[in-house]
């Protein structure tokens, strides 16, 4: 199974009638566009399937930094380096006020890494691709945090205060995250030959990735129904996907690249375009652990782990002698 199948409720939705008072006066209160607090009584599948989300969204953070770490060094210009160093060191941040987020649902942060490490839970699929040529910083700013973008937005207003505030910040740094992408893209689609053909071939490999990134088909999605409900979510998978092609595909023109989808066709019916959909089974066979970069990127975050282990003991040693100090001296 390619899913936690964190149980939400125990059972499927639940109706009005079959919620106990308490989780009827719950779900009044998210209905109702009320903020749910770490201290707010909440059901234990809220808490679960939060800490779920939250948490697999604090791995992807930090678990994207490797493929553009990667490229700090060979950046082309000091510019381009400082910003790309810039970028990293927010997701970094964004990991950390994620990690902060789901630590006031009761979970440490050592809990986290543990599931991660063990593969427990997943980060975004779209960090097992390879960053293979510098084009691959413009596709990735642009594609990947323009997909994160359209998926974060709606989520600064999700129930629980704690994700929701933490949002706010997290995506005006996306914003300057996509915007340098899209700058480098724009770059060398108008540069020489060779840089363009660089930019078209960024593009062909992280089309599809990056659709794969807003979830499985809504039919597919095990989640969205309980996780809409609770306000965990505020938007299906496949109205996400639809938005970003219809954002996105006049951003290509603008470029003049070619989006490597030949179905791809303004509908004047429906307003939107109509898209080829990525090759579900690459995505389950990605996010199964299966996809060209995974055992790289969990050792990375391993040894990241392990390297830090002296950071980590030293700290408490310090804690903990500091708490004596105050004792003996009270
Ligand atoms: N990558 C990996 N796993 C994915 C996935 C993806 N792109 N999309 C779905 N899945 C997993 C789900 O986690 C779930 O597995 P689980 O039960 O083990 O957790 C399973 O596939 C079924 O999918 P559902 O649609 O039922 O899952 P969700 O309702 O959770 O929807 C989601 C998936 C849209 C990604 C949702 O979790 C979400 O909105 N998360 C918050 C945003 C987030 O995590 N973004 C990460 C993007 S990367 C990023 O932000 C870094 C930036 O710097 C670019």
């Amino acid at each position: 199974m390619y899913a936690q199948m964190v149980k939400s409720t125990g059972k499927a939705l639940l109706s009005r009638e079959e919620m106990s008072p308490q989780e009827r006066a719950f779900q009044d209160r998210i209905d109702q566009g009320e903020k749910i607090e770490p201290k707010d009584w909440m059901p234990e599948g809220y808490r679960k399937n939060l800490i779920r989300q939250i948490g697999q969204h604090a791995h992807s953070e930090i678990v994207g930094q490797l493929p553009e770490g990667n490229w700090i060094t060979r950046a082309p210009t000091l510019e381009r380096k400082a910003n790309l160093l810039a970028k990293v060191q927010d997701e970094a941040g964004h990991g950390l006020y994620l990690y902060c987020a789901a630590e006031t649902l009761g979970v440490s942060r050592d809990q986290l890494f543990e599931m991660l490490h063990t593969g427990k839970m997943k980060y975004s699929s779209i960090f097992n691709y390879p960053t293979l040529t510098w084009a691959d910083m413009g596709a990735v700013g642009w594609l990947v945090d323009g997909a994160a973008i359209m998926n974060q937005v709606p989520l600064q207003r999700t129930s629980y205060g704690p994700y929701a505030r933490a949002m706010v910040r997290i995506c005006k740094e996306e914003s300057f995250h996509q915007r340098q992408g899209f700058q480098i893209m724009l770059t060398m689609a108008n540069g020489t030959e060779d840089q363009k053909r660089m930019a078209q071939d960024a593009l062909n490999r992280f089309w599809y990735p990056a659709l794969m990134m807003f979830g499985p088909s809504d039919k597919d999605s095990v989640h969205s129904a309980q996780s809409m409900a609770w306000k965990i979510k505020m938007n299906t998978n496949d109205e996400l996907r639809q938005k970003f092609v219809d954002e996105t595909v006049p951003q290509a023109e603008f470029l003049g690249l070619t989006v490597p989808d030949e179905h791809l066709t303004w509908n004047e019916d429906t307003g939107h375009y109509d898209y080829s959909e990525p090759d579900w089974n690459e995505f389950f066979d990605v996010i199964s652990g299966n996809g060209p970069c995974n055992t790289e990127r969990l050792e990375a975050r391993k040894m990241a782990w392990d390297d830090g282990a002296w950071v980590r003991e030293g700290m408490l040693a310090h804690a903990r002698k500091s708490q004596a100090r105050k004792a003996a001296a009270e």
